[in-house]
């Protein structure tokens, strides 16, 4: 079964609260929080206080995309925030073994995430251990960017090296994922749909995610 996690980075935040509702009322699986320091990527979003006021809107799983360098330091922090899953950034953790494991300690789901240029292959040593591998279709740092045609063959590669490992991770997509080409990324391979702009840049939340929800049923 398909997961659609709707991305609040391009919601309005000074209704969050009532824009995590209208996605949930159409269908939305999970919710997805993308934290941005300036430094790992040319931009800035939020940190824990959103994510725990997301927690408190909603009871869906909260997917955590940490695009932070260093992203250990701040583990603890988000959890306690109430994230579900924490994805760190393979290009942004020196030791990803070890935060991979700091984020399964604390009871939550550890994803890791990689930017268009990196290689699937990269992370052959981890992928037995983590619960879910975000490949970003765009480069991290903005909602609304067009989707990087390559992608579709990294997820081929994922969805190979998966089964070739006997591993069970889910393959989530981020970025540039729209009406128009969720079905192709989904024939793709893949499990969860990363959806920031195609739900939230108008005013048609609900009916946007119920539109997006079943095309990937
Ligand atoms: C980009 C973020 C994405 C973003 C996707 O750096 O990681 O999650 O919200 O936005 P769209 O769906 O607009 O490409
Ligand atoms: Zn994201």
């Amino acid at each position: 079964m398909a997961i659609l996690a709707t991305s609040i980075l391009s919601a309005d935040f000074s209704n969050i609260s009532e824009q995590i509702r209208l996605a949930e009322l159409g269908g939305a699986d999970w919710i997805h929080c993308d934290v941005m320091d300036g430094q790992f990527v040319p931009n800035i979003t939020f940190g824990p206080i959103i994510v725990k006021a997301a927690r408190k809107s909603t009871k869906l799983p909260l997917d955590v995309h940490l695009m932070i360098k260093d992203p250990s330091k701040y583990i603890d922090e988000f959890a306690k925030a109430g994230a579900n899953r924490i994805i760190v950034h393979q290009e942004a953790a020196v030791h990803l073994n070890r935060v991979v494991n700091q984020i399964k300690d604390l009871g939550m789901k550890a994803g890791v995430a990689i930017n268009p240029s990196t290689p699937v292959e990269i992370l052959e040593n981890i992928l037995e251990y983590v619960d879910s591998l975000l490949i970003m279709s765009v480069n991290p740092g903005f909602g609304g960017q067009v989707f990087i045609s390559n992608s579709f063959a990294k997820i081929r590669k994922a969805v190979e090296m998966r089964k070739r490992l006997s591993a069970n991770f889910l393959i989530e997509i981020d970025g540039g994922v729209d009406k128009l080409n969720i079905k192709l990324v989904k024939d793709a391979g893949v499990d969860v749909f990363a959806i920031g702009s195609a739900v939230f840049n108008n005013d048609n939340i609900t009916a946007n995610t119920t539109e997006l929800k079943n095309i990937i049923k």
